[in-house]
């Protein structure tokens, strides 16, 4: 496989006029997909906005990283410049370069890839998950491999105005958690019920505020998300909130029960995955919450250590009395252990999870300790479920192909052209609705899968 995107031309005017075939996997070549627009038009937008970013804000990055990085700082700039080129031009995807721990499995993957399609991969040919989950790692690229840069995320300020403003909504559903947690008036299963299947549902819903779908833009939610539950009932597709409850409830009050969060994005959803986080725990539904963050900037909004980390401060030096009380409780859960943070390397590979025995048996064999993973997102969800362009009624538990660590509960709003799960007929049902039912993020659902 070459180094060299420049070897050989092959123009994406080459991609199919068709939609993505039953069964195989989402790929821009098929014109008529959201992975063709997505190639197109939005990852353009957002390497451009990422230049634009680092061009505008030069002065402080040189503050912040030291006057050496100037000259880092403009050779990055170039690297991306290249990269969206490589990408509209519909170029050979290259080997990664490096010693980080992670570039001998990506560049073992474009092998196979090769190997796999019997040419190089291409941007508007290969694997759709392939090609995006490439970009952000190439773009990652373009600052390990300096001196000054390897920390920066060209990302950090959008998900921190995420965050920053959404303080409305999130005031909002402070004061609601904050009372739960802390006067523990639920006193039978029953109530307990009750407000997990709430948190469950606002933590669904915050799913809607990603960044990588807007293009960058900034995803409002709405001033009360326990008020909106009710009304966007009818937009669950599949709801199995009640099995994930009922997993919980068995293992209620025993030791050892953990829950594994797989992170999603940073700002307002990351705070909706902490309310929960805080309900499981409180209420000896889970003795541990460990949360799943990236290893490095990814589809634009999702969660890395720091972005976690940051968050929580912002929230206990919170102006409002009630925000950092509750972000302070939370200090206190990580500090006792109740919560733990991670960063693993496999939600950056390219791979989907039934490969995650093979390529990383450490992760699966931890997470198969949990009693529960929780998964968040879009994204995620592809991965769960192979990235294939399913029949609607395809079981959810036979798309988990071979990866079953523990009950796994899936929770996404719709964001990409694929599905599993559907009752006969409900897809035609809801295509009729709306044509963009797959990818607006006006849809959700709740699936689970037990071991
Ligand atoms: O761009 C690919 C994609 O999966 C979209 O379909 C989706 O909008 C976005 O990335 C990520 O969404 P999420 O943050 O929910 O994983
Ligand atoms: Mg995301």
């Amino acid at each position: 496989m070459s180094n060299d995107p420049n070897e050989s031309e092959m123009p994406y005017d080459s991609c199919e006029d068709i939609g993505t075939p039953l069964n195989v996997q989402l790929c821009a070549k098929y014109k008529r997909s959201f992975a063709y627009v997505t190639m197109k038009d939005r990852l353009p937008i957002i390497l451009t906005q990422v230049i634009d970013h680092m061009s505008r804000e030069k002065e402080n990055i040189v503050n912040e990283y030291g006057k050496e990085a100037l000259e880092e700082l403009k050779i990055a700039i170039g690297k991306i410049s290249k990269l969206k080129n490589e990408l509209q031009t519909n170029k050979p995807l290259i080997l990664l370069e490096g010693n980080a721990s992670d570039v001998t499995i990506w560049n073992a993957f474009l092998k196979q890839l090769k190997d796999e399609e019997g040419n190089d991969p291409r941007w508007f040919h290969s694997a759709w998950l392939a090609t995006e989950c490439y970009m952000y790692r190439r773009l990652r690229e373009a600052f390990e491999l300096t001196d000054t840069l390897t920390s920066f995320d060209p990302f950090r300020s959008k998900k921190q105005a995420a965050l920053l403003d959404s303080l409305g909504t999130i005031n909002v559903l402070c004061t609601y958690v904050k009372r739960l947690v802390e006067q523990q008036n639920c006193h039978c299963s029953t109530d307990i019920k009750n407000e997990f299947m709430k948190l469950l549902y606002v933590d669904l819903w915050g799913n809607r505020c990603d960044l990588s779908l807007s293009g960058g833009e900034k995803v409002l939610m709405e001033e009360d998300p326990l008020q909106k539950i009710g009304q966007l009932s009818e937009y669950i597709l599949i709801d199995e909130a009640e099995k994930v409850w009922n997993t919980l409830a068995v293992n209620r009050e025993k030791s050892d029960v953990i829950v594994d969060m797989v992170l999603d994005n940073a700002g307002y959803e990351l705070y909706t995955d902490l309310c929960l986080a805080d309900l499981l725990v409180t209420f000896s539904l889970a003795s541990q919450v460990r949360f799943r963050a990236k290893v490095l900037p990814w589809y634009v909004s999702d969660v890395c250590i720091p972005d976690f980390q940051w968050a929580l401060q912002i929230l206990s030096n919170s102006e409002n009395s009630e925000v950092s009380a509750l972000a302070n409780r939370w200090l206190g859960h990580m500090k006792s252990g109740k919560w733990v943070l991670c960063a693993d390397e496999f939600w950056t590979l390219p791979h989907v999870f039934n490969q995650m025995q093979n390529v990383d048996p450490t992760l699966y064999q931890e997470l198969s300790n949990a009693v529960l993973m929780i998964i968040k997102g879009d994204l995620n969800y592809r991965k769960l479920t192979g990235d294939i362009n399913w029949e609607p009624t395809k079981p959810f538990s036979e798309a988990l192909s071979e990866f079953r660590p523990t009950n796994i509960a899936a929770l996404r709003t719709l964001k990409a052209d694929t599905i599993c799960g559907l009752l006969a007929g409900q897809a035609e049902d809801t295509a009729a609705k709306s044509s963009e039912w797959l990818i607006s993020g006006q849809y959700a659902v709740v699936q689970y899968s037990s071991l």
